[in-house]
């Protein structure tokens, strides 16, 4: 867990006040090692890997995708790959960027790259969290919430699905109390 910003700047990067603050919304964040051995570890590292060379990814991290299946219910599992010359990337990273919610929790494992996730608290503030190779995290169901990259504008995640339904993003037009260039949390 690298860091968390809040709304008025102030990084907090105490491990038992950031795990206070996810509390709070119900988000859960776990550190899982990446298994990346010959093959994958160079795969990890290209742009854009091809169908067969995703797959080769996901499977290396099948043995996490087996514990969430059993303990709850995840049912299917996708690679998601953004690197900067991606075609589409300004409109992509605009629709993660505003604040929406899901009727089921967003599950991620970020493998390569990072990303910034932003929550709206219980009590109408704000905080961003920077997740990097190696984050899982849970939002839960109804949270308002977002996502940025950072200015690697690279990431790779896997994404854990119960089903397909609750994967849409719903819209709530809740302003956001970050700059759109604010910088990486270090
Ligand atoms: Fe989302």
């Amino acid at each position: 867990m690298a860091a968390l910003v809040r709304s008025s700047g102030a990084v907090v990067r105490d491990r038992e006040t950031m795990e206070e603050i996810l509390d709070s919304c119900g988000v859960t964040m776990e550190y899982w090692p990446v298994r990346s051995t010959g093959r994958t570890a160079v795969l990890l590292k290209e742009n854009a890997p091809g169908p067969l060379e995703m797959e080769a990814i996901l499977s290396e991290q099948d043995h996490y995708f087996e514990r969430l299946r059993e303990s709850n219910g995840y049912r299917t599992r996708d690679l998601v790959v953004v690197f900067p010359e991606m075609p589409g990337l300004s409109g992509l990273l605009d629709r993660f960027r505003a604040i929406h919610y899901h009727e089921d929790d967003e599950v991620r494992y970020v493998v390569d790259g990072e990303g910034v996730f932003g929550f709206v608290l219980p009590d109408g503030d704000q905080v961003e969290l920077l997740v990097e190779e190696g984050d899982f995290i849970l939002v839960p169901r109804l949270l308002e919430h977002w996502f940025r990259l950072t200015e690697i504008r690279k990431i790779k995640a896997i994404r854990y699905f119960t089903g397909t339904a609750g994967w849409v993003p719903v819209y709530t037009g809740t302003p956001s109390l970050f700059a759109p260039e604010t910088p990486r949390p270090v």
